[in-house]
């Protein structure tokens, strides 16, 4: 076996007879422990991601990892075959495992090791692992382990009031350039991240990247466009042909934020009588996502030319689900100074001082301007 032969790959569902060879070669039964049949495996490879080293068809190293609600990912059962080791490549599964964690947007990963394993100790180290000073022994342990971290680099982040001053909503900017999955693993983040009523989280996020998916979805959007122009009078119509409200196709990607009504339901903490703030907490995901794009250089631009039950249908939503914006996102060229609406004559931006009351709707105006 030659090193450069050897392919390093992420196992899906179909793999987990791999899997299961790998993880029984390297004494390790499922995780997820009961008959270590298909449908054990089957599961295990769903609920956990596992990297696979192949050598031709034979499987000869694996890394598993999985993701923690706080954002951390674990690895766990890092193992090369007797045969395919010192050639490098459980350095490869490790870079691959941390690049799958950066896809997730992880601030952290961590892993347990045996300190007496000295070659696992130093290819963590090299690859920027270092001791937390956890301990613990596992029931039916010889020996104890300890935990070692890896922690992201942060990105190079613009201060917020020129993230906030750059934002826009994108539809003619778009590169259309392929996805970093480590900068969309950021901003999916940074949007799980956002507040949300008795922490029901009650947002999902479906990346749309399929074509026809897209030209679907574009051609709806543009019979509800026709739709809303036959709703205008003359003089409107003709500058809302002017205007381009979305950028479907030109965008490197579609996100569909739904909202789950029934997720931590019934006793959602602060939502008993404002039924609308499962909703408002789907709207700041979208904002923190929004915010997070401007500043990696992305854009973002919101498209709600839909009728739900069809965006629903086309992404496969469960029933409970509402379907609450279509994003378009992605690198941009650059973003436009002026809002486009405001651009095309359609409106014009409010000042601060006329949206502001003091005490009580009609009090007097708080700021002399
Ligand atoms: C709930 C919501 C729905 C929107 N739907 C659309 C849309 O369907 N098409 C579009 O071009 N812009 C849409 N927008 C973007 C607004 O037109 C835009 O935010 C507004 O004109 C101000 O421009 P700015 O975001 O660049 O500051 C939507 C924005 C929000 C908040």
């Amino acid at each position: 076996m030659h090193p450069s032969s050897v392919e390093i790959r992420r196992a899906g569902a179909d793999d987990w007879a791999a899997v299961a060879a790998l993880r029984s070669a390297a004494a390790q039964p499922a995780a997820d422990g009961g008959e270590q049949d298909e449908p054990t495996w089957r599961t295990e490879c769903a609920r956990h991601t596992y990297v696979v080293a192949w050598s031709g068809a034979d499987p000869i190293g694996l890394v598993g990892s999985s993701q923690a609600g706080d954002g951390s990912v674990a690895l766990f059962g890092l193992w090369v075959a007797p045969a395919a080791r010192r050639a490098g490549i459980g350095r490869r599964l490790l870079d691959e495992a941390l690049a799958v964690a950066a896809g997730w947007g992880a601030p952290l990963v961590q892993l347990w090791v045996s300190p007496a394993n000295e070659a696992a100790l130093s290819l963590y180290r090299t690859a920027g692992f270092a001791p937390t000073g956890a301990r613990q022994r596992m029931p039916g342990q010889p020996e104890e382990e300890i935990l070692l971290a890896w922690h992201a680099p942060p990105p190079p982040l613009a201060p917020l009031y020129e993230v906030l001053r750059r934002r826009r909503d994108v539809r003619g900017e778009f590169s259309g350039a392929p996805l970093d999955d480590a900068v969309l693993g950021r901003v999916l983040a940074a949007a799980h991240g956002a507040p949300s009523v008795g922490l029901s989280q009650p947002w999902d996020f479906v990346v749309v990247e399929d074509r026809r998916l897209r030209e679907a979805f574009r051609e709806h959007v543009h019979n509800e466009r026709a739709v809303f122009a036959h709703s205008l009078e003359e003089g409107a119509r003709g500058r809302f042909a002017g205007i381009k409200i979305e950028g479907i196709l030109e965008a490197s990607c579609g996100v569909v934020v739904t909202y789950d009504p029934e997720r931590g339901a019934p006793a959602v903490l602060g939502r008993h009588a404002i039924a609308d703030a499962g909703l408002y907490s789907v709207c700041l995901a979208i904002e923190n996502l929004w915010l997070a794009a401007t500043a990696e250089g992305w854009g973002v631009g919101w498209v709600s030319f839909y009728r739900e039950a069809f965006l629903a249908d086309l992404v496969g939503l469960p029933v409970r689900l509402r379907p609450v914006a279509w994003l378009c996102l992605g690198p941009v060229r650059s973003l436009a100074t002026v809002p486009d609406l405001e651009r095309h004559g359609w409106r014009a931006r409010r000042p601060l001082r006329d949206a502001l009351h003091r005490d009580r709707w009609e009090g007097e105006r708080p700021w002399a301007g």
